[in-house]
């Protein structure tokens, strides 16, 4: 057999035997750190989160994604079947993250604003317990901020304050021009969007742009504010990541930009992004809401969280 042909053999049983030894590492991370090993795992991963929490984190490090916020009824993006992404094909779209892209926008605002008519915040979703917890640990003195990929506003809605809360990918709590940026009333923009009266057009004299919420679309820059992860990070005592596929940047870089010494506990279906590389990672694997019960429970701060949960229902009930 000539040389290179054995050469060429021999780089392709390496290649397919690297791809099968970093499937076993995987297979190794994974029966080590996901729900799907034995209960006790589970149960020590829960136990041993709790007490670490109560004894001593004091600043805690949350990522948010659209799994949070499912329990409420709001799909997320990714899940298949259910998730946002695979069921917009009645928008005709070239490609489903069109729907929340500048330039498509520019050029058909309509199925942005059909899907914002269901989106917008206290009008058909409200906070659930995974919100409320995180509102916890804030009156616990243990948060040290929230960033949420999010723009339902249920973070706002479960009463975490302004001062810890980073909508990376902006909200509908404020409304801009495209074109010029001039700032537009909110609540006007939302009853035109919610009557359907779309597009907004900017009331600038000469301008003719559109006017949408300040949600943040693929082409545009996150807040200023989320650069100040940077800032924060090195602080980080514990970094919870919840219901996110951590598959969009820069938001996702956070999670490895924590120091190598802060434990890392992922709270979702399964493990994502590079949670399983560092020794100190936790996968609690499962159903996020039954998982923040378990949680709670462990920390004996099941009465507290009741009383958030109806404190909210009782002051939205008298909103409504
Ligand atoms: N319990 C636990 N995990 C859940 C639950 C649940 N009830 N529901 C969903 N998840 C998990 C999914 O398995 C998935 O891993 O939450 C994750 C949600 O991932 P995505 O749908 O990708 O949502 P997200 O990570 O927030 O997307 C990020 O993508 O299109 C952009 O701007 C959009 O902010 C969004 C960004």
């Amino acid at each position: 057999m000539q040389p290179c042909l054995l050469t060429l053999r021999l780089v392709s049983r390496f290649i397919r035997c690297s791809r099968w030894c970093a499937v076993r590492r995987d297979d190794q991370y994974s029966r080590r750190w996901s729900s799907s090993g034995s209960d006790k795992q589970l149960s020590q991963g829960i136990e041993s989160v709790a007490s670490y929490i109560k004894q001593q984190a004091s600043n805690i490090l949350v990522m948010v994604g659209a799994g949070m916020s499912t329990p409420s009824g709001i799909p997320d993006f990714r899940s298949p079947g259910t998730g946002l992404y695979d069921n917009l094909q009645k928008y005709d779209l070239p490609y489903p993250e069109a729907i929340f892209d500048i330039h498509y926008f520019m050029m058909d605002p309509r199925p942005f604003f059909t899907l914002a008519q269901d989106l917008y915040p206290g009008v058909n979703y409200k906070p659930n317990i995974a919100h409320h917890f995180l509102r916890l640990l804030h009156e616990e003195g243990k948060l040290q901020m929230v960033y949420t990929q999010n723009i339902d506003g249920l973070e706002r809605l479960a009463g975490i304050p302004e001062e810890k809360l980073v909508e990376a990918h902006g909200s509908f709590a404020t409304a801009s021009c495209t074109l010029c940026g001039r700032r537009h009333d909110a609540g006007r923009v939302k009853k035109a969007v919610v009557e359907g009266d779309v597009p907004v057009m900017c009331e600038a004299a000469k301008c003719k742009g559109k006017v949408k919420p300040d949600i943040v679309f693929f082409g545009e820059n996150l807040p200023s504010v989320f650069w100040d992860y940077h800032l924060q990070v090195p602080f980080t005592d514990l970094l919870l990541v919840m219901g996110t596929s951590l598959e969009v940047y820069p938001f996702a870089k956070i999670a490895d930009e924590v120091g190598r010494k802060t434990p890392r506990v992922l709270i979702n279906l399964s493990a994502v992004g590079s949670f399983g590389s560092r020794d100190n990672d936790t996968v609690l694997g499962g159903d996020l809401v039954q998982t923040v019960e378990e949680l709670t429970k462990a920390l004996g701060w099941e009465e507290k969280l009741r009383a958030l949960e109806k404190n909210y229902s009782l002051q939205s009930g008298n909103e409504e």
